[in-house]
């Protein structure tokens, strides 16, 4: 009985991480096509600016969901302490990471097209890294699906290894980015 409370509370909860994320979705749409055209001139470091801090939020959401994973695995099946696990992964994934991923790609397009044509090494690699960044992205979404229906079956260290990814694909991504050696 608690515990079938505790998952419809955590199904309304996820309801609203859903509304909200698509008001912050709508409002940023809204406001960066009124920029768009009220300033385009001024629309390049409006639109990097936006890059960048999906590009945090992103990156936080990837650095911490499988620092969530390691904990979760110690968590004993149908206890609160997996249920609450489970809600926490959800949200990050639905409220913050799936969300932040979108906007990252839209505007880093923009500018890789507006800005660069699509031309240069450096950008050529930074895609390719970042896809490969997405593919984790799709690895983990698929590993919260699993810890949902407590078929998890990786040990902690696997998840130790794959926090570490994330983080490499990152250093290499804001160094093609910034220092744009070829
Ligand atoms: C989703 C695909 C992405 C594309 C197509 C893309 C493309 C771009 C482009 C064209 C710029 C402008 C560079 C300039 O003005 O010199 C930029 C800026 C930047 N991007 Fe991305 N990006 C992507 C994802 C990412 C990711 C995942 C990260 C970090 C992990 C990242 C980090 C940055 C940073 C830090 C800047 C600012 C660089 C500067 O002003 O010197 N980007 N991105």
């Amino acid at each position: 009985m608690a515990q079938s409370n505790n998952r419809g509370k955590a199904v309304s909860s996820t309801g609203q991480a859903m509304v909200r994320m698509t008001i912050g979705i709508v409002v940023l749409v809204v406001l960066t096509a009124l920029l768009f055209f009220v300033a385009p001139e001024g629309f390049y470091p409006w639109a990097k600016a936006i890059h960048i801090l999906a590009v945090i939020s992103w990156m936080a959401g990837m650095l911490y969901l499988p620092r969530l994973f390691v904990y979760h695995v110690d968590a004993e099946k149908g206890s609160v302490q997996s249920e609450t696990f489970k809600v926490m992964e959800r949200r990050l994934l639905r409220g913050i990471i799936n969300p932040a991923m979108i906007v990252t790609w839209v505007f880093g397009l923009w500018l890789a097209w507006k800005i660069f044509g699509f031309q240069g090494g450096w950008l050529h690699a930074k895609i390719g890294l970042v896809l490969l960044l997405s593919a984790v992205h799709g690895y983990l979404a698929g590993a919260v699906r699993k810890f949902a229906e407590d078929r998890n079956e990786k040990p902690a260290r696997h998840w130790r290894i794959v926090n570490e990814i994330p983080t490499l694909l990152m250093i290499a991504i804001v160094i093609l980015v910034v220092v744009k050696p070829f």
